[in-house]
C-alpha cells in the first residue's frame, strides 16, 4: 500500500523524521509540492541532515527519490543538497527530477523579499522565492527545469521573463537584476542537473502499474494550504492532500494509507492567526525543551498547546487515517499540559475552524488541562509501558479527532519511535 505524509499543522510537526522511519519497505519517496521552503530534519549515523528540497529517502540508496512536477526547483539550491549527500559518502544516482518542473530564479528571491519588507501585509514568508515562483505558474510565464539545458532556448525564454521582473521590480522601487548576473550559473546548472532530469509523471504512473510501494512525502502543513489554510498568511501551494494529486500527475487510484503528522503541542513560523499561541514564560520554556527554531530559516518559532479543533479539521477535509504524534518526549517534566477543545467567537462556542482571518483572528480558544506525567518517555518501547497520565493525553485526543494514533515519537532518533 502507498502511504501519504501529511503535515496537519503550520508545517515542522517533524516529517522528516517520521517519513525516515516509516520509509523501510518503501521503494519510492516522492515530493509534489512546496521547494526549498521546506526543511525535513533527519538523523543519519547521528549526524543531523536537513534536506530542503530532496525527498527524505536520499541517505537511503535502495530507495527511489523523485522530485515531481508541482514542486518549484531552485536548481542552485538542488546542487548543493546533492554536493552534500556525496559528502555523507553516498551517490544520488536514485534521484529521478521533473523535467516540468517551474524554476526559482534570483529574481522571484529578490521580489519575495522586498514585498516582505514593503507591503501592507506582511506574510512572514521564508524568502526563497516560492510563492513568486508558484505566480509565474498560473501567470503561464513560468520556465521549467527542461528549459535550462540548450543555452539558446534558455536565453530567449528567460529575457521576457526577467523584463516582465524588472518591469515589476521598478513600479516597486526594487533593484533591477540583469540576465548575464545568473545565466551562465543556471545554464551550468541544467548541465549538473541533465542526469537526473525525466517525465516523472510518467516514471510515477509506472511505478504504481508495477505495484512499486511510493512514500508521498507532504511539506508545509494543512493550516499553510492556499485555499484551506490561515489566507493569507499560507504558502502558495496545495499541502493538502489535492496537492499530491495535482502536483505527481497520478491518479486518486494511487490513494493508500493518509497519516498525518503533528506535534504534541503546535508551532507556527511567520505571521498570521494562532489561536492556541503561548506567551511569555511559558512560551519560552516549550520553545527551549522543544528547540523551536526553524530548520529553514532559523528564526524562533511560536509554540502554542495542541488545538483540536485546527487538528479535527485537518483530519476531515484530508481523510486522515491515521496520526504519527511527534515530540512527546518535550513535555517529560511539565507540571500541566492543556489542550484546546472548543473555540470561543463572539461568545458562541464551536469546533469549527473557520480559516478567514477576521473569524480567526477572533477566537478565544477553550483549554483543557491535564497533568503532568512528570516522567522520561524517551526509554520507552512500548505503548502498554507509557505511564498511565501520558495515556489519558493520548487516549482525549484519540476519542475527539476519531482516530487512532498509531505512531508516537519520543526522541529525534529513529528508534525512538513507539507503535501502536
Ligand atoms: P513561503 O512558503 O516562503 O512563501 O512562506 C509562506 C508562509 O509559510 C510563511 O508563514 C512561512 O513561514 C511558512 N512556511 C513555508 N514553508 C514552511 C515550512 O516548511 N515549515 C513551516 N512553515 C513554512
Amino acid at each position: 500500500m502507498n502511504l501519504l505524509i501529511l503535515g496537519l499543522q503550520w508545517g515542522d510537526e517533524g516529517k522528516g523524521k517520521a517519513i525516515d522511519s516509516l520509509a523501510d519497505g518503501y521503494e519510492v519517496v516522492a515530493r509534489y509540492q512546496g521547494g526549498h521552503n521546506a526543511g525535513h530534519t533527519i538523523y543519519h549515523k547521528g549526524k543531523k541532515v536537513v534536506l530542503h528540497l530532496l525527498p527524505s529517502g536520499m541517505l537511503s540508496p535502495d530507495i527511489k527519490n523523485v522530485i515531481a512536477k508541482g514542486v518549484v526547483v531552485n536548481p542552485i539550491q538542488l546542487i548543493k543538497e546533492i554536493e552534500n549527500i556525496h559528502s555523507l559518502g553516498l551517490n544520488s544516482d536514485n534521484l529521478f527530477l521533473s523535467a516540468n518542473a517551474p524554476v526559482i530564479f534570483p529574481f522571484h528571491q529578490e521580489l519575495d523579499t522586498y514585498f516582505e519588507q514593503s507591503r501592507y501585509t506582511k506574510i512572514g514568508t521564508t524568502k526563497r522565492g516560492i510563492g513568486l515562483a508558484y505566480e509565474d505558474l498560473i501567470g503561464r510565464r513560468a520556465l521549467f527545469i527542461r528549459d535550462l539545458i540548450d543555452k539558446d532556448t534558455f536565453y530567449k525564454k528567460i529575457k521576457p521573463l526577467n523584463d516582465h521582473y524588472n518591469t515589476l521590480s521598478k513600479a516597486f522601487g526594487g533593484k533591477a537584476i540583469k540576465v548575464d548576473d545568473y545565466f551562465e550559473e543556471y545554464l551550468e546548472a541544467g548541465q549538473y542537473l541533465k542526469k537526473y532530469i525525466v517525465n516523472t509523471t510518467y516514471l510515477l504512473n509506472e511505478y504504481m502499474k508495477n505495484g512499486k510501494k511510493i512514500l508521498f512525502e507532504g511539506a508545509q502543513g494543512v493550516l499553510l494550504d492556499i485555499n484551506h489554510g490561515t489566507y493569507p498568511f499560507v504558502t502558495s501551494s496545495n499541502p493538502t492532500i489535492g496537492g499530491l494529486f495535482s502536483g505527481t500527475g497520478l491518479s486518486h487510484k494511487v490513494m493508500g494509507e493518509v497519516t498525518g503528522i503533528c506535534k504534541a503541542y503546535t508551532t507556527r513560523v511567520g505571521e498570521g492567526s494562532f489561536p492556541s499561541e503561548l506567551f511569555g514564560e511559558e512560551a519560552e520554556l516549550l520553545r527551549e525543551k522543544g528547540n523551536e527554531y526553524g530548520a529553514t530559516t532559523g528564526r524562533p518559532r511560536r509554540v502554542g498547546w495542541l488545538d483540536l479543533v485546527a487538528l479535527k479539521y485537518a483530519v476531515m477535509i484530508n481523510g486522515i487515517d491515521s496520526i504519527y504524534l511527534t515530540k512527546l518526549d518535550i513535555f517529560n517534566d511539565f507540571e500541566e499540559i492543556k489542550l484546546v477543545t472548543d473555540y470561543e467567537i463572539d461568545g458562541k462556542i464551536t469546533r469549527e475552524f473557520d480559516p478567514y482571518p477576521d473569524v480567526i483572528n477572533s477566537v478565544k480558544p477553550v483549554l483543557k488541562s491535564f497533568e503532568g506525567w512528570k516522567q522520561n518517555v524517551s526509554i520507552i518501547k512500548k505503548h502498554e509501558d507509557f505511564p498511565k497520565k501520558a495515556k489519558e493525553y493520548l487516549s482525549f485526543i484519540e476519542e475527539y479527532i476519531g482516530i487512532p494514533i498509531t505512531y508516537i515519537s519520543v526522541g529525534k532518533n529513529r528508534d525512538e519511535t513507539v507503535k501502536k
